[in-house]
């Protein structure tokens, strides 16, 4: 048997410095339960950043994902191949209106996507772009350049632009920024890698009801927050807002790397052949994955288990007194535990040794972004740990 520490010792002398050193190896999973190579098990309460819809090792994903890869794993875009036109079929019925949908492989490149869909409709006409400050959309160059994280992007500009960047939830300043120049406006639902940011009330319909007023596209960035997260397919959706392009990506296909745009009106048929494509975009083993994941959720009621789940998390957060435990926020199976003190990254640790995998999100934020078939059980036994996993950061 290797050990984590062995892993990280190869790890660190071949792999790029792009990220940190991962602190363990993960060699299975069920449900939402994982196991290192040392054999350790820990609940997953990260879901591989919001990817691992539902779970691991989920029968429904393993015989699609068996089946398809057992008929046809490739095609090429010269080709059709039925998962990837029904996952399409069933994603355009998301919106409520006539949309139609590009395939590709995560949210970096949906949302790279999105932009070109954007430079295409404007024909040079209109090409600047509002963001917000704390948003995160991809680490691609154009899906960069719209990211609100400075020091994320100031080492490799120049990027594309303009782009302008207002705060997240001021609908007075997105009013100001969005002018009869602006080609689109770019948002999360609520900002995922911001440390889950909810923006004020009515602020998506706010953007909307801009857009419309200045004839710019709205882009909804739903990577992070779509496919059941919130407790709903979309959450731009919970906010009665028909964005013009929705990105895709994360939890599409549980695991399996996806991306989709979604674009209604104009924006549907911006690109004409020849515009965009992707080798691996639409591959058919991620879109039947995708499928099995829509059918999942759907037959087995998650919208709502996701929403039940998540207030009794929220309940139980609240009966929590604790000097490190600031407050909490977030929908759905989607939460950031706010700390009193900028230990994050002690939290993270010691909730692993508990044998629970969280995220530290921001320096004083943890994360929790579990599959969505997590049981109220699962979710009741971090409740009853979180009082010494606190203890333990301090
Ligand atoms: C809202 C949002 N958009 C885009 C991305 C980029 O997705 P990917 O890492 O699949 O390229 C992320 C990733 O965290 C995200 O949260």
């Amino acid at each position: 048997m290797t050990t984590n520490e062995a892993m990280q010792a190869r790890w660190d002398a071949v792999m790029m410095r792009n990220y940190g050193t991962p602190p363990i190896a993960i060699s299975r999973g069920e449900g939402a339960r994982v196991w290192d190579v040392e054999g350790r098990e820990y609940l997953d309460l990260l879901g591989g950043i919001a990817v691992s819809s539902l779970g691991h090792a989920h029968p429904a994903i393993v015989d699609a994902v068996t089946r398809q890869a057992s008929q046809v794993m490739h095609t090429s875009n010269f080709y059709m191949h039925e998962p990837g036109i029904a996952l399409a079929e069933r994603l355009a019925r998301l919106l409520g209106e006539p949309t139609r949908v590009f395939l590709c492989q995560d949210g970096a490149t949906a949302n790279e996507a999105a932009l070109k869909i954007v430079r295409k409709h404007f024909q040079g006409e209109r090409a600047e772009i509002v963001s917000t400050n704390g948003s995160f959309h991809g680490r691609t160059l154009g899906a960069l350049s719209v990211t609100g994280n400075p020091a994320k992007r100031i080492p490799f500009e120049p990027l594309p632009g303009p782009v302008t960047f207002v705060d997240f939830g001021d609908v007075n300043a997105l009013s100001a920024a969005v002018t009869r120049s602006t080609a689109a406006v770019i948002l999360e639902p609520l900002q995922g890698e911001g440390g889950i940011i909810a923006p004020t009330e009515g602020y998506l319909q706010g953007a909307r009801e801009i857009c419309d007023r200045t004839g710019a596209l709205l882009i909804i960035d739903e990577v992070q927050s779509g496919i059941g997260r919130t407790g709903a397919w979309l959450a731009s959706g919970s906010a009665g807002v028909v964005p013009d392009i929705v990105t895709l990506a994360k939890g599409l296909a549980g695991g399996m790397p996806l991306g989709a745009v979604l674009a209604t009106g104009l924006a549907a048929t911006t690109f004409a052949p020849g515009d965009h494509g992707s080798t691996f975009g639409g591959n058919p083993v991620s879109c039947a994955a995708a499928l099995a994941v829509l059918e999942t959720i759907e037959r087995d009621g998650l919208l709502s288990h996701v929403t039940a789940v998540g207030q009794r998390w929220a309940a139980g957060f609240d009966s929590i007194v604790h000097p490190l435990l600031a407050s909490h926020r977030g929908v759905g199976l989607w939460r950031a535990l706010e700390l009193s003190d900028d230990k994050a990254p002690q939290f993270e640790a010691a909730a692993r040794r508990h044998g629970f995998l969280v995220n530290a999100v921001r320096p004083n934020a943890i994360r929790l972004a579990p599959p969505l078939i997590l049981t109220n059980e699962q979710a009741d036994s971090f409740l009853a740990t979180l009082p010494a996993i606190l203890d333990h950061s301090l």
